[in-house]
């Protein structure tokens, strides 16, 4: 029996939702360990959608779940969460939940900050969610973020507060902005306070006990490994490290504690905001993908960019990211297509290479070597066995096997949780 870490393999938005809520049934506790409210995972429990951004998706089934100290935590967009689930039911109480009492904060200073260097940058920017992600990882690297922990020491807050405003309202002073109060962030602290805390705790120490009992423990990613600080498309990439290695650290655990590595994998690309996608698709085929995927954010809304598989860039994430295997999602979407297209090698500069770079210029100057595969015309929409697919449909997964190194061990076939082929289970590695 093993702990599962889920990530994701391409730029995020992989159908990792389902796939958490399918693998959470099972586990014992559900653990968060990077990012923060840029996430967005979808949840359809018995015909109910669930959204959610910051919360561990064990949280609806009731499930003990973890925020981990690797995740950026804004106090006032979780509270808001918590109340919408409550709204459709679910209760979030501190014996389901349990947050790191290590957690740096995002507030809204770092949103507003994250906003008005978008807008500065124009062409250069990002694309981020605009949720202060950045900022926040910034303050807590340079040593000046407030935590969770320090929501409950008040004698405390105002050197913290002093300390973080001294970075904050000189970078503000040089744009010509209006500088912050510290005494006005100090009641917005204090008034959130009482709806946090009684969630926060040391979190590892409960984790050692969860592993000391052999329980299974679930780790879900956001984003995707293609958005990984480090191994991502830089700059166009979030702020932190999205791969399964970070798990252990960003939850308070020893690497031998991660077990199976699941790369969530969609049977196309997208990516929402700016940076190179090599596979991009700005025709009907693009457009027929992203109607049929409903590809729009979460988050933000905004549509998301399609285009045909990579298996490079896949690839290059089963190695990065150690995946021992993907889950393979939204199979269904290119039902119906007469040919599909798989993107095997690169060209950059009349070379044919095998592997992403890591310059700018050259990300943007590679071109997709493509191979062509027949497509199938019925519907692959709900399939329980592999019997049910067409013989295109096995084909074209047994070619992604192939290309990318690496063996499906779950195919989901729609947004219902059941709609799942289980070809190995993560838990039994
Ligand atoms: P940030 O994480 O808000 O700083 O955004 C940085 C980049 O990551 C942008 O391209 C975002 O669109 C992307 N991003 C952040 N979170 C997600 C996600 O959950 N799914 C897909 N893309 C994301």
């Amino acid at each position: 029996m093993s702990n599962v870490v889920v990530i994701g393999s391409q730029w995020g938005d992989e159908g990792k939702g389902k796939v958490v809520d399918w693998l959470a049934s099972r586990a014992d506790v559900v653990v968060r360990f990077q990012g923060g409210h840029n996430a967005g995972h979808t949840l359809v429990v018995n015909g109910t959608s669930y959204k959610l951004s910051l919360l561990p998706s064990g949280v609806v089934r009731g499930t003990p779940s973890v925020i981990g100290n690797g995740v950026v935590i804004d106090p006032w967009a979780l509270s808001r969460e918590i109340g919408v689930l409550s709204g459709q039911g679910v209760t979030v109480t501190p014996d389901v939940l349990m947050i790191a009492d290590n957690c740096a904060l995002i507030l809204p200073l770092h949103g507003h900050l994250d906003r008005a260097r978008e807008e500065a940058a124009g062409k250069g920017k990002i694309g981020t969610t605009g949720r202060g992600i950045g900022p926040a990882y910034e303050d807590k690297v340079a040593r000046r973020a407030i935590r969770v922990c320090d929501l409950a020491d008040p004698d405390s807050l105002d050197m913290k507060i002093d300390r973080l405003l001294t970075h904050h309202n000189a970078l503000l002073k040089g744009l010509g902005a209006k500088t912050l109060d510290a005494a006005s962030i100090r009641a917005e602290l204090e008034e959130i306070a009482p709806h946090i805390l009684p969630y926060a705790r040391p979190v590892w120490r409960e984790l050692a006990a969860y592993r000391k009992m052999g329980k299974r423990i679930l780790f879900e990613g956001a984003q995707g490994a293609l958005l990984d600080v480090d191994h991502g498309t830089y700059p166009f990439v979030t702020s932190s490290n999205t791969l399964a290695g970070q798990a252990a650290v960003g939850s308070g655990m020893g690497p031998g504690g991660i077990g199976y590595v699941l790369g969530i994998t969609k049977a196309y690309t997208t990516r929402v905001g700016e940076g190179p996608f090599p596979t991009e698709l700005f025709d009907d085929k693009g457009e027929r993908l992203g109607v049929r995927g409903h590809e729009f954010g979460t988050v933000t809304g905004r549509k998301r960019r399609c285009g045909w598989f990579d298996a490079v860039l896949v690839r290059q994430s089963v190695k990065l990211g150690g995946i021992d295997g993907i889950a393979l999602t939204k199979l269904d979407v290119l039902d119906g297509f007469d040919t599909l297209k798989v993107c095997v090698a690169y060209r950059l500069d009349g070379k044919e290479i095998d592997y992403f770079p890591s310059s700018m210029s050259e990300q943007a100057r590679v071109e997709p070597v493509f191979e062509e595969m027949e497509g199938w015309t019925q519907s692959t929409e709900g399939a329980r066995s592999f019997a049910e697919l067409p013989a295109t449909a096995v084909k074209y997964v047994r070619r992604i096997e192939e290309l990318i190194e690496a063996p499906v061990a779950l195919l989901s076939t729609s947004p219902e949780r059941d709609d799942t082929i289980l070809m190995h289970d993560p838990f039994e590695d």
